[in-house]
């Protein structure tokens, strides 16, 4: 099928790259000139695994990039609009480009055309974008609008789109609903899994993912919902973490013991310094607004957003109490990405900390796999701090090591040379990335999240006495 991604953002450019992978021509529009030139040179400009891959795989065959909305729009019979939808002032999703878009699409469509919200909105927007179509002459008949919200996470985003845990398509018409499914077929029917080259994942030909139809309303809440209900399940494991620090238990152990019942699982019960990115603080704060909208008390999000919050301020209070004063100590941080896996920073709750810690007096040498030049421009290297080669050149000779993110490669360090690398040998981990016995076992004092801190000089310190 001839298939318009509008917009090259995360959800766009893997939308459009994996639907040509399926076997669909896409055309995918950005009104961004030098991001449409990037892409058209094969230049992804995010880190996504398997993302470069499939560029090369389709480009200019399955995927094309262009700026011109216009023609888009007459060629493909399914517009999928993939623009940002940022936090407004008061909390609400800006839903501007939304409608930019979608008059653009109802001042060019000469046929039957589904348009298709793929963005991250609030429900009755669906609503919306018709009456703007009709707005501007276009008849009912002429189109249906279709909430098609996705799920993928960055760094994870391809394996994600291609192995969905469902497939939600919310319409109003069977024939709307029948596009849909002839776009999704080679996922729900297994033919893609079989294809050359497919990108492996959990589902296959004889398991294939599920598509659930619902109204669009039931779709654009599944979205909102899901992501306030994983950062729900963040901030009450991070304040059982705390619970636990109180109590020298040991969260890793409860979450565990928790997460093997099947009604709760065991995925999103990682304590740590708190959720951040792009989504959730962005749409928890949104659905809180579509409640208060609506007269409906849903106040647990607010308890959700200031449970984070805390969070952070705990994880600093941590590092004073292993530090005892912070003004000139000189720190490594490892991890500047709001999360490991992806160079993106928005919102990142080891940003923030880096910039708490300067306002305190530290000086800071950083390391991120990817996230380094994108944190330069929003913290530019100055006296006070400074950006690593390596993880061991950031601990070089430094007070404190900081581990703020959760790449997989930190968890993979050499521990001795770490311990010989840094002036004192002391890890305060916001991700529990190591085992504590094994850090002690390699002469660390260790401050982890909501587990007992150890020191290679005492067996264990309950983190309650540490922090008193
Ligand atoms: C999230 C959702 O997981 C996706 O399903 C959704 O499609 C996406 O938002 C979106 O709305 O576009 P993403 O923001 O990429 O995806 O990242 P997550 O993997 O969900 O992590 C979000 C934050 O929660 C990160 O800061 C992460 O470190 C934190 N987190 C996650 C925890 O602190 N603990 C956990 O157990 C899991």
């Amino acid at each position: 099928m001839q298939i318009a991604v509008v917009g090259s953002g995360y959800v766009g450019l893997v939308a459009a790259v994996c639907f040509a992978e399926m076997g669909h021509s896409v055309v995918c529009v950005d009104n961004d000139e030098r991001k449409v030139k990037a892409l058209q040179g094969g230049d992804t400009l995010i880190h996504e695994l398997h993302l470069p891959e499939l560029l090369k795989r389709h480009l200019n065959d399955g995927v094309r990039f262009t700026s011109d909305l216009a023609e888009a729009t007459r060629t493909c019979q399914a517009i999928f609009i993939a623009v940002g939808t940022p936090q407004s002032e008061t909390g609400d999703a800006d839903l501007s480009y939304v409608e930019a878009v979608a008059s653009k699409i109802a001042r060019h469509m000469t046929s039957y055309k589904v348009i298709v919200e793929k963005s991250t909105v609030p429900v009755y927007t669906n609503e919306w974008i018709r009456r703007v179509i009709e707005r501007n002459g276009v008849a009912r008949e002429m189109f249906d609008v279709v909430s098609n919200p996705e799920f993928l996470r960055e760094g994870t985003a391809v394996m994600d789109f291609l192995h969905p845990d469902r497939i939600v398509v919310g319409s109003e018409t069977p024939r709307a609903a029948a596009v849909l499914a002839e776009i999704y077929a080679p996922l729900t029917d297994g033919s893609y899994y079989t294809t050359p080259n497919a990108i492996a994942g959990s589902f296959s030909k004889d398991a294939p993912p599920p598509l659930l139809n619902t109204s669009t309303k039931s779709a654009e809440i599944i979205k909102h919902a899901s992501n306030a209900f994983l950062a729900l399940k963040i901030s009450f494991i991070n304040a059982v973490a705390n619970l636990c620090e109180a109590t020298d238990a040991n969260v890793e152990q409860v979450a565990r013991g928790m997460g093997l019942d099947q009604r709760i699982g065991s995925r999103f019960l990682r304590p740590g310094i708190g959720y951040g990115g792009s989504c959730f603080p962005k749409d928890v704060a949104a659905f809180r607004s579509v409640a208060d909208q609506l007269g409906i008390d849903f106040s647990l999000l607010n308890e959700v957003e200031k449970i984070n919050w805390r969070q952070k301020a705990r994880f600093l209070g941590k590092v004073r109490s292993a530090l005892w004063t912070l003004r000139g100590k000189r720190l490594a941080v490892l991890g500047l990405a709001f999360k490991g896996g992806t160079d993106d920073i928005r919102d990142s709750p080891a940003v923030e900390m880096v910039q708490m810690l300067l306002a305190e007096g530290c000086s800071i040498r950083a390391y991120d796999p990817a996230a380094m030049e994108r944190t330069k421009h929003v913290l530019p290297p100055a006296a006070n701090l400074s950006y690593a080669e390596n993880e061991y050149d950031a601990a070089h000779e430094a007070d404190a090591l900081l581990v703020l993110t959760d790449w997989k490669e930190f968890a993979e360090l050499d521990l001795a040379r770490l311990n010989q690398t840094l002036k004192y040998p002391i890890v305060i981990d916001g991700r529990n990335l190591f085992e504590p016995a094994v850090m002690q076992q390699h002469g660390f004092t260790y401050l982890s999240i909501g587990r007992p801190t150890v020191s290679p000089l005492r067996e264990t310190v309950g983190t309650a006495l540490a922090q008193a």
